[in-house]
């Protein structure tokens, strides 16, 4: 917000424009009861009025808070407390959210009055415009705070939600790298069980079963590859790289081969041999598209 020192230079505003105020001041004290009365009448026709204006208590806070409010724009002192007190107006109707329309329309009002008043109560006519100019200069000037207290208000709301927002997207980012490591982890700790199977496997040859011990070994060497492809993409992925959704179909399509070869092993019925043949058939075609979309 500016200075009061630099608003008052932006309207044109002189000590001679504060003393023409406060000439008007005993005139305007006459009007000020009937003023926030007529200031109601005004305003009980907007829409929003009852939403903010709900019950005598509110009204006769406000009503009070217009007529000192009226009586302070001709009070002649227009320093930095008088900017302060205009901002706390703005706030005040930030606080509760009423639209800055309403109070540019019942400025309106406010100005009709004044310069009725003037009208009424000043008959030579070229005093009447000098005082009418100074009083435009002040309505305007207190128009403009207010408007801008509503706008920085509404920044300032704005920027507190930011604040925690951007403070939530860290945090969960953080709980998402943090995740990420555990999976990684997992994965090596996978990765030596796989190598404990392939052991395993390999031990079939030396003891005497070499068909077995060859395909459980390739069986174990594919899920070892498999491993190996998911390290690789979590490590791409936690260095900022995309989600790679093939990987997911390596994984079923190598469980499944390794399916075939432990089932030829035992014999099983071709019904079943079939059935897993078919999935491996359907997971490379899916495997296949999405290669071809990604490239
Ligand atoms: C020229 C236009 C207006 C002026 C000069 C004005 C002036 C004021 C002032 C001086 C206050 C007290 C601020 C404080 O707490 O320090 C206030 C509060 C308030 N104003 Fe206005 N007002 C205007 C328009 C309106 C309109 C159009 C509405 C509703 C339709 C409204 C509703 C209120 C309400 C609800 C409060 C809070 C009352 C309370 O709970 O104490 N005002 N206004």
């Amino acid at each position: 917000m500016e200075s009061i020192r630099d608003i008052k230079k932006h309207y044109n505003f002189f000590e001679r424009d504060a003393s023409n105020l406060m000439r008007v001041s005993p005139v305007m004290a006459k009007y000020a009861d009937e003023f926030p009365h007529k200031f109601y009448e005004h305003i009980k026709d907007f829409e929003e009025t009852s939403r903010f204006l709900k019950n005598e208590e509110v009204i006769k806070r406000h009503q009070k808070a217009l007529k000192e409010w009226l009586l302070n724009l001709f009070s002649g002192d227009y320093e930095d407390s008088y900017l302060t007190s205009l901002e706390k107006v703005g706030f005040a109707h930030v606080k509760i959210g009423l639209r800055p329309h309403y109070v540019n329309a019942s400025m309106n009002f406010v100005r009709i009055f004044c310069l009725d008043v003037l009208r009424k109560e000043f008959k030579d006519e070229a005093e009447r415009r000098e005082l009418a100019n100074s009083l435009e200069k002040i309505i305007d000037i207190n128009l403009d705070v207010i408007i801008s207290s509503f706008v920085e208000g509404e920044l300032k709301n704005y920027f507190i939600s930011h604040k925690i927002e951007s403070k939530m997207i860290q945090v969960a980012k953080r709980f998402v790298h943090g995740l990420n490591l555990v999976l990684l982890v997992g994965l090596m700790l996978m990765s030596v069980m796989v190598m404990g199977l392939f052991v395993y496997d390999v031990s079939h040859i030396f003891d005497g079963n070499i068909e077995k011990g060859l395909l459980s070994t390739l069986g174990s060497l594919l899920v070892l590859w498999v491993v190996i492809e998911l390290m690789n993409t979590e490590i791409k992925h936690l260095k900022g790289g995309k989600f790679a959704i093939k990987v997911f179909i390596s994984v079923a399509l190598v469980s499944v081969i390794r399916k075939i070869l432990i089932t030829t092993l035992k014999g099983e019925a071709i019904e079943a041999q079939l059935a897993l043949i078919a999935a491996v058939a359907v997971l490379g075609v899916v495997y296949w598209l999405i290669a071809r979309i990604e490239a």
